[in-house]
């Protein structure tokens, strides 16, 4: 990694881990961002804490329990530090519940161009009082203006598991679809890792296949991918495949040695 790339705009704690192709750092992620020079980043990835009583590392659920409007400064705080970071073009990401996308999504709109929002199917949620049931997480897609870099991932048409047809009747397209049919914006393939056995940690995990898919629209080779709350490390495992660099950060411990472990054993292809 270039010296220029490790230039922080101030202190920041000291590197948790350091690689070839990104660092890990472990402190509060507004800490982290303040400390980053302004454009450096060709993408910024966010899956905050949701505010609803989760417990990660040692800290209890009541510090994922925050007074509401102090959620609000915490996460606008962090939002307004992901665009300075961001280079001109650069794409932001942020996973969310709806509730929190749509305030969180009209206070980005007044900063960067809105591109999406990406419904990525939910499994298992609960039906609470008068709602409906809700079916889908947000992954809200913006850009520092125009984007400077974007791919439409293709996909395999889903097929019949018992017969191995097409789902879809695609009629005359049917020679085109081999080729892969256009990612939409409803992500209905893909669901939060949930099976114990296939989890790096107890918390909320992203399946890989979500950032694999950030990365395709909006990365490039050799370019930079912000996580200030890496969690388990899904997101450095698909940046380190990808080509492109990182600086990630949790404020956790554990959670970055969880993250550090996870992307050494990738790396030494276990
Ligand atoms: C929803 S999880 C991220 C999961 C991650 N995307 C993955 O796939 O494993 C949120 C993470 O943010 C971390 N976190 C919570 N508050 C933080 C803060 N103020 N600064 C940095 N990290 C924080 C938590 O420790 C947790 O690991």
């Amino acid at each position: 990694m270039g010296k220029r790339f490790l230039t922080w705009k101030k202190n920041v704690p000291a590197p948790y881990r350091k690689w070839k192709d990104g660092v890990l750092v472990c402190c509060d992620a507004n800490e982290f961002l303040s400390g980053m020079r302004d454009e450096i980043a060709d993408i910024v990835f966010l899956d905050p804490p949701f505010n609803l009583g989760k417990k990660y590392g040692n800290r209890g659920a009541k510090a994922d329990l925050m007074d509401e409007q102090d959620y609000i400064s915490f996460i606008q705080e962090i939002l307004l530090g992901s665009v300075r970071v961001l280079k001109k073009g650069g794409a932001l990401y942020l996973y969310h519940i709806p509730q929190w996308a749509v305030r969180l999504g009209s206070f980005l709109d007044k900063k960067m161009s809105f591109r999406h929002w990406i419904a990525v199917s939910m499994k298992n949620g609960f039906a609470r009082g008068d709602f409906l049931y809700p079916a889908h997480y947000a992954l809200l897609y913006f850009t520092k203006g125009k984007p400077t870099s974007f791919h439409r991932p293709k996909l395999p048409p889903p097929k019949c598991r018992k017969c191995n047809e097409y789902i879809r009747d695609y009629g005359g397209y049917k020679q085109f679809v081999k080729e892969g049919i256009n990612l939409t914006d409803i992500w209905e393939d893909l669901s939060p890792v949930r099976h114990r056995n296939k989890k790096n940690r107890l918390e909320n995990e992203l399946p890989l296949e979500l950032v694999r898919r950030v990365i395709q629209i909006s990365g490039k080779r050799g370019g930079v991918f912000v996580d200030p709350f890496v969690g388990s490390g899904t997101s450095i495992v698909a940046v380190a495949e990808s080509g492109m660099r990182f600086l990630a950060c949790d404020r956790e411990s554990n959670c970055c040695d969880i993250a550090a472990g996870r992307l050494s054993s990738f790396k030494a292809g276990k």
